[in-house]
């Protein structure tokens, strides 16, 4: 049996940002997810997977909410037999006694072996991998979501998402996506640009109003990487040519001063009368939580994917963590054996 701990060569160690991510990587790990999916449709397979890390610990440290991000993750470490502890509160840490953010994750490190984090600072879980990779305890990081800047697992979710959703049409390459809503502070659409220059002649339509529109330093790295994008306000005009169409709320809990009620979203809002202009085999997509940014009614229709996206998380998440543990050959050869 493989060694269940990462080592300090090991490419794929800590979780920090989608730009880490290649093509090979991002293949691999749908396929993972898929072996793993394969292994919880049976009492015998999940019993298998929850041998497999039972001798790890992590820690989930998640100061800003979470729903979905937290569970799942949690969920996931259970499936692995990876027995978890979390703070979720940071008035309950000893930050209220002055500790700094990174001699707090510093602590964890002693305890567990493997931090997954969620906090409103943007790149903390980066300076607290460059700690970790100096000291003598060396555990792998996850970023859960740090503050307005990236969510990679998310990220790597929606790619399973889409690219199951594309099976049989060749996958991502070659697809139109749209992403709408508050494109400027969403941490969701920004990580999963990043990764678009992964697939070939994709093309992003950023449907926003002005004051959400995407940032400049994702449009300068597409344009550096040559992926097409195009931006505009009319959804309506825009539906028709789309594969994917990704919605997002506004992230209003970054306001400085109620902006965002100022802003008239009426347009950027999917509804059922936007059901027929979408193509028959497009796909509906959003990280949740939502609003009123997708009508409920939509749900019923089968190009509505954002309730199978959030348990694809849970599965892709999974795959995440055999990876970190190097427990992934053994995952996919014994699936291969299946
Ligand atoms: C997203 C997040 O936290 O960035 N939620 C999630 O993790 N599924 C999206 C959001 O909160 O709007």
């Amino acid at each position: 049996m493989a060694e269940a701990s990462p080592s300090h060569s090991d490419e794929f160690f800590h979780v920090l940002k989608t730009q880490q991510f290649d093509r090979d990587l991002l293949d691999g790990l749908c396929e993972l997810t898929n072996a793993v999916r394969r292994f919880a449709k049976h009492r015998e397979g999940l019993l298998f997977l929850r041998r497999q890390l039972g001798d790890k610990r992590g820690m989930l440290y998640f100061t800003q909410p979470s729903t979905r991000t937290f569970l799942s993750f949690n969920n996931a470490c259970q499936i692995l037999g990876i027995q978890t502890s979390e703070i979720r509160d940071a008035s309950t840490s000893s930050e209220v006694k002055g500790e700094s953010l990174l001699d707090s994750l510093r602590t964890f490190s002693s305890y567990v072996d493997v931090v997954i984090m969620r906090t409103k600072e943007e790149g903390l879980a980066e300076a607290a991998a460059d700690l970790f990779d100096r000291i003598h305890r060396r555990v792998p990081i996850i970023n859960a979501g740090s503050g307005k800047d990236q969510h990679p697992t998310q990220a790597l979710l929606d790619i399973y998402t889409l690219e199951r959703s594309f099976m049989h049409r060749g996958g991502i390459d070659g697809k139109v996506i749209g992403m709408m809503g508050d494109l400027k502070r969403g941490r969701t659409v920004r990580s999963l640009s990043y990764l678009m220059k992964n697939y070939r002649d994709v093309k992003l339509v950023f449907i926003a109003p002005p004051a959400f529109r995407m940032e400049e330093d994702i449009k300068a790295h597409l344009k550096e990487h040559g992926v097409a994008f195009s931006e505009t306000e009319d959804m309506e005009a825009a539906l028709p040519s789309l594969d994917a169409l990704y919605i997002t709320r506004i992230q209003d809990e970054h306001d400085v001063s109620k902006e965002s009620s100022r802003v008239d979203l009426s347009r950027f809002k999917f509804g059922v009368r936007h059901l027929r202009a979408l193509k028959g085999d497009g796909v509906i997509m959003h990280p949740l939580p939502r609003r009123d940014e997708i009508h409920p009614d939509v749900d019923s229709d089968p190009r509505a994917k954002y309730w199978r996206q959030e348990r694809n998380g849970m599965w892709m998440r999974v795959a995440i963590l055999t990876k970190i543990f190097k427990i992934d050959h053994q995952i996919l050869h014994s699936y291969l054996m299946d």
